[in-house]
């Protein structure tokens, strides 16, 4: 099929490339000029591992190409998947659609076919589709029929390429038309394909974040339980996933979630709740516990610092909101580094790829690798679990650092080897 991708942030790129990979020929279309520009020589603007490899193979196939806003050329493709943002609205925490009502108003003037599909791939409240197909009769003015489908896709960052090709489910939303063309998109791809309408597509989406984030605010809540009683929140993690009614994914205590899906979809979901006078309690406690449990994490920081944090040198190890990503996007990380300035602390942090360089400026200091960042420090902080944390060779960081104090916001060490080291150790949930 010939596809036409509106919008390639990180959503819209991944699927452009795996799209062309599938065989369909692909056209990726962004306002950003500077964007298109870097991916027509085959660079990719995001770091995904797997993805500049399709990109370049794609692009000499010919089976990919970018351009530099909608115009008539979307005639010559067999359906549009509109793939833009939904940024949060500070205001109320809903979805804000300008760029998916701006996206629709370009596509409605410039087809001119019989009929037409487009898809909506952006996470976006439940009736933006039927919003959508009505804006399109407003502003085509022509006898054009416009099938509308809903596709939310499920990408994890940092394993963007293997999620699409290797999906749990594909979610097909839509009318009988746009549920052809979806499942004909899709035709290769042996996975679970659920059918339904667009209503029930764009809420399975919001539904399936929200249940993840429910369930890392569970585990984190637990893993407070855990502190305050002695118990090790690993072992139970361990014991409550083996049960098939649970499952042991998504339970890693830690210092919260972050990234550009969880936070703010728990915040549209809630704001649908919300608009409905419906109980938001649900939604609330998930989003609290979330936003409380870099405190609960910064609490450890004051205990092990004992008086004061003033003129403390202290090491941070992660800045990403997870591994394999260069994405700070509602980074835990952030909100922790802010608490430790306030306190007159003075940081030093490395990330194999990602920096807050636009949030901190010259307040913190980005070492070059993770042994220099814990020069002559008080303490180690891990934020991020990246494997290079994890194989650290911590008698190096013991003859660089100034005390010896670590606390593992990501439970990646072994409590026992790393006291054995001669480390003053604290963790999230483990005794
Ligand atoms: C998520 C969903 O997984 C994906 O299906 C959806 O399409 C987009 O949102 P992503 O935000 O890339 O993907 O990251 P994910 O791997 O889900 O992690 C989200 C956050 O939860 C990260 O901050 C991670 O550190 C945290 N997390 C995850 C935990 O704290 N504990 C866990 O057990 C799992």
């Amino acid at each position: 099929m010939k596809i036409y991708i509106v919008g390639v942030g990180y959503v819209g790129l991944v699927t452009a490339a795996c799209l062309a990979e599938l065989g369909h020929k692909v056209c990726g279309v962004d306002i950003d000029a500077k964007k298109i520009e870097k991916l027509k020589k085959g660079k990719s603007p995001i770091y995904e591992p797997g993805l500049e490899e399709l990109l370049k193979k794609n692009l000499k196939n010919k089976r990919l190409v970018f351009k530099t806003g909608i115009d008539k050329s979307i005639n010559d493709y067999d359906a549009a998947i509109i793939a833009v943002g939904t940024p949060e609205r500070e205001k109320d925490g809903r979805a804000d659609l300008y760029y998916v009502g701006e996206t629709a108003k370009q596509i409605s003037r410039h087809v001119r076919k019989k009929e037409f599909v487009v898809v909506g791939k952006s996470t976006v409240p439940i009736g933006t589709a039927q919003q959508i197909r009505d804006s399109f009769k407003m502003y085509n003015g022509t006898k054009t029929v416009f099938h509308i489908g809903s596709n939310p896709e499920t990408l994890r960052e940092g394993n963007a390429v293997y999620d699409f090709m290797n999906p749990d489910r594909i979610i097909i939303g839509g009318n009988k038309k746009a549920q052809q063309a979806l499942l004909g998109i899709y035709k290769k791809i042996k996975c679970p394909k659920v059918v339904t309408d667009t209503k029930s597509a764009e809420m399975i989406k919001l539904a399936s974040n929200f249940m993840l984030a429910m369930k890392i605010s569970a585990t984190n809540i637990l893993s407070r339980v855990c502190d305050v009683t002695g118990a090790d929140i690993d072992k139970v993690t361990e014991g409550v996933g083996l049960d098939g009614r649970i499952g042991p994914s998504f339970m890693k205590a830690g210092v919260g979630y972050g990234g550009s899906c969880f936070p703010k979809d728990t915040k549209s979901i809630r704001a649908i709740a919300e608009h409905h006078r419906l109980d938001t309690s649900l939604f609330d406690s998930v989003i609290k516990i979330n936003e409380d449990q870099s405190k609960w994490f910064l609490r450890k920081v004051d205990e092990m610092a004992g008086l004061t944090l003033k003129k403390g040198k202290i090491a941070v190890w992660g800045l990403a909101f997870k591994p394999e990503t260069d994405d700070i996007r509602e980074a835990p990380s952030i909100k922790i580094i802010e608490d430790l300035l306030e306190e007159g602390a003075e940081i030093n942090a490395y990330d194999p790829v990602a920096n807050v360089r636009d949030e901190f400026g010259g307040k913190i200091k980005h070492c070059k690798d993770m042994y220099e960042a814990t020069k002559n420090d008080q303490i180690l902080l891990i934020i991020t679990e990246w494997d290079c944390f994890k194989k650290a060779d911590l008698n190096k960081v013991k003859k660089q650092m100034a005390t010896l104090k670590i606390i593992d916001g990501r439970n990646v060490y072994n409590p026992k080897k790393v006291r054995s080291l001669g480390f003053e150790y604290l963790s999230m949930g483990r005794p």
